[in-house]
């Protein structure tokens, strides 16, 4: 006789070998299903959001508010939403789960100034629309909300921890600007610039629930995956860059001369391009024909592969974590986010 498992979210299935009827569904099957464990939890989030982001310095919430409703994929609250689950943090937590989104807008509109980004989540670049400076100081009030925020809600050891995830950001920007249009830089510095520019965000948002109860050996497991599936992460953005439809420019590294993983992997096998690139920036016009010669190049397969080997590789650090849910669930976004089309 066939077995079954129910859960009140995916209804009654069909148990995997070994799982007793009745037992709770402990497989959870796709980034959709990870995401409609939290539901609930990130629309209150979203309505949350809005109100963090209020001041009566009408600019911010104006530059802010212009973001935010842009769109966007909210993953870091449901990072932080599946840690959390996972971790066994059952206290309120609607407002911890806004922190990492406030670091990223503060961060994106930083970053959409440094790159000169044209678009962002569809939508022209809050820069192009209000200008850098209060482009600027609306991501300084991001940032600085986010961290008091923290305060608030995690304590001590969560808001620590999430200072040093941005200033690991900056210092992976920096970096970053140093290494732009260097076609000598090595995999391993792309790595560390990458690590720390995305990944330290997301592994806080991973651990912040345990991190807010005090539980250290589960939040450095979470960080553990958090910092695998950021870096899987990153590089699947860099490798979306030569797409359209992302909601932002296509190219925009390429005419940056950003060194990324799929252009290392593109340079090592095709020297007109890497001899293009050396001359400079390319001009604008060249952008398409440059893209396709990446494509062309075989470089996207091999850092999506890469990607997928990272994201696998962080799956394996949930090991120590009890089986549930929030465990699972976070498997299946970290799966996702090597694998994502957009
Ligand atoms: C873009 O992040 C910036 C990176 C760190 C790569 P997302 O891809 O999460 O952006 P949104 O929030 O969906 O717009
Ligand atoms: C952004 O990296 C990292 C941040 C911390 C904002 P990118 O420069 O690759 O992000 P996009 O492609 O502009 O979103
Ligand atoms: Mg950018
Ligand atoms: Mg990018």
């Amino acid at each position: 006789m066939e077995t079954t498992i129910s859960h009140p979210t995916y209804g009654t299935r069909s148990a995997p070998a070994g799982v007793a009827a009745g037992s709770p569904l402990t497989r959870i099957h796709g980034p959709a299903a990870a995401l409609a464990l939290v539901h609930d939890e990130l629309d209150a989030a979203e309505q949350a959001l809005r109100g963090l982001l209020h001041t009566d310095v009408a600019a911010v919430p104006a530059v802010g508010g212009y973001l935010a409703s842009a769109g966007g994929k909210r993953l870091r609250p449901a990072l932080t939403a599946l840690g959390c689950l996972a971790a066994g943090f059952d206290r309120p937590r609607t407002r911890l789960l806004c922190v990492g989104e406030l670091i990223h807008l503060g961060s994106l509109l930083h970053d959409d100034v440094v790159d000169e980004g044209g678009m962002r989540r569809g939508k022209p670049a809050a820069h192009r629309v209000f200008g850098n400076a209060v482009t600027v100081l609306t991501g300084d009030f991001c940032l600085a909300r986010a961290v008091l925020l923290a305060a608030e809600e995690g304590g001590h050891d969560a808001v620590t921890a999430l200072a040093r995830a941005v200033t690991e950001m900056a210092e992976g920007e920096v970096l970053q600007l140093g290494h732009c249009g260097d076609l000598s830089t090595t995999r391993a510095e792309y790595l560390d610039i990458v690590n720390r520019k995305s990944a330290a965000l997301i592994a806080w948002c991973v651990a912040a629930g345990a991190l807010a109860q005090g539980d250290h050996p589960t939040a450095r497991a979470l960080e553990r995956f958090g910092r695998g599936a950021g870096v899987a992460f990153q590089i699947s953005d860099d490798t979306l860059d030569y797409s359209l439809e992302t909601g932002k420019t296509m190219g925009a590294d390429l005419r940056e001369r950003k060194i990324t993983l799929p252009l290392l992997f593109a340079l090592s096998t095709d020297s007109e391009l890497a001899a293009e690139l050396a001359d400079g920036p390319p001009a604008a016009e060249r952008i398409p024909a440059l893209a396709d010669r990446v494509r062309r190049s075989g470089a996207l397969d091999l850092a999506r592969a890469e990607a997928r080997a990272r994201a696998e590789e962080a799956v394996s650090a949930l090991d120590p974590l009890p089986p549930s849910l929030g465990r699972d669930a976070l498997a299946e976004l970290g799966r996702y986010l090597a694998d994502r089309a957009s």
